[in-house]
């Protein structure tokens, strides 16, 4: 299996992921950071301890991270995820604590004791990666590559142009993208396209199992201000999950090696990933500055289908 650490803001989709990520033969998941995002960092920590116990890995390291952005104040979307950030299902409280650790500490320690490269999968602002990048650029040398749900080639979320991980905090973004390893953007184009149909939701909720449960119930949540048509009551997106997808079946995703930068200055195009997408002249024709744009992969592309079936084969499996 893939040696794999997420860093999250747990989140609905957030549980999603953790939820494959920890059923996933293929993935194995060394430790989970907790950032501020969805919700305020210790709604971060209780919903993610929560959700491993509910799907029986009680075990796995979790640190708290980042109370806020590099910069600015946190803006949490409970207008999104819910009062606790995670649908407001009444979920029990966590039986254990986070680490004594902070997450920064964590995340050096479990990639560099990791006897193979590890996949990094930030599913959240990425404040705790640029901390942990800046703080210790050393563990790069043990990453295998970064695949991250963030950004987006076409349509923001949180504004026009931004998607909300990367609009939350952009100069981590950016730090992320100038750091010299591999990195897989999961953006806002692809994201939106992974949907889990309402039959297979209700299968899910019906499930005796109470990963399957947590699921479907997960699946089947609606912001309170987004009113849905009737026929579409119980279909659900699985959101930052298609990273984790992404990794355990990386050929469900088309990618294509582009420049891209994050918007920094204020105003209304901050926090947009600009991805290059121009024709691209050879390397001599190539102009001042371009060689210092670092290329990312970007997912252009995703067999959504695909997806849907390894999650539902994943997480509905007793
Ligand atoms: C991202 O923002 C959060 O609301 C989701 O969990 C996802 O990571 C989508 O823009
Ligand atoms: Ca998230």
């Amino acid at each position: 299996p893939v040696p794999v650490i997420m860093d999250c803001d747990t989140g609905v989709d957030d549980a999603l992921a953790l939820l494959f990520a920890v059923r996933h033969p293929g993935i194995e998941l060394r430790a989970v950071t907790c950032v501020a995002g969805n919700t305020d960092v210790d709604g971060v920590v209780r919903n993610t301890l929560t959700v491993l116990e509910q799907a029986g890995a009680p075990e796995t390291p979790v640190a708290r991270g980042a109370e806020r952005p590099l910069l600015e104040p946190a803006r949490p979307a409970t207008h999104v995820h819910g009062t606790d950030g995670m649908g407001d299902l009444g979920l029990p409280a966590p039986a254990r604590r986070p680490a004594e650790v902070d997450a920064v500490t964590l995340l050096r320690r479990e990639i560099l004791a990791s006897p193979r490269p590890v996949t990094l999968i930030p599913t959240a602002p990425l404040t705790n990666i640029a901390l942990l990048l800046r703080t210790h650029p050393e563990v790069t040398r043990n990453i295998e590559r970064i695949v991250f749900m963030g950004g987006a080639v076409e349509v923001g979320n949180a504004t026009p142009v931004a998607e909300f991980n990367v609009w939350h905090d952009p100069e981590a973004a950016a730090v992320l993208l100038t750091a010299g390893v591999p990195i897989t953007m999961y953006g806002l184009d692809v994201f939106r396209q992974v949907v889990v149909e309402a039959e297979d939701v209700r299968r899910l909720r019906a499930s005796g199992d109470r990963g399957a449960r947590l699921a479907g119930e997960l699946l089947a949540h609606r912001p309170a201000t987004q009113g849905e048509p009737p026929e579409a009551e119980e279909a659900g997106g699985l959101g930052d999950a298609g990273a984790v997808c992404a990794v355990a079946d990386p050929g469900g995703l088309t990618t294509r090696l582009l420049p891209v930068e994050v918007s920094l200055a204020p105003g209304p195009g901050r926090g947009q990933t600009i991805v290059d997408r121009r024709p691209r002249p050879g390397e001599a024709e190539i102009h001042h500055g371009e060689r210092e744009r670092p290329l990312i992969d970007v997912a252009l592309a995703v067999d959504a289908g695909r997806y849907t079936r390894l999650y539902l084969e994943t997480v509905g499996r007793p």
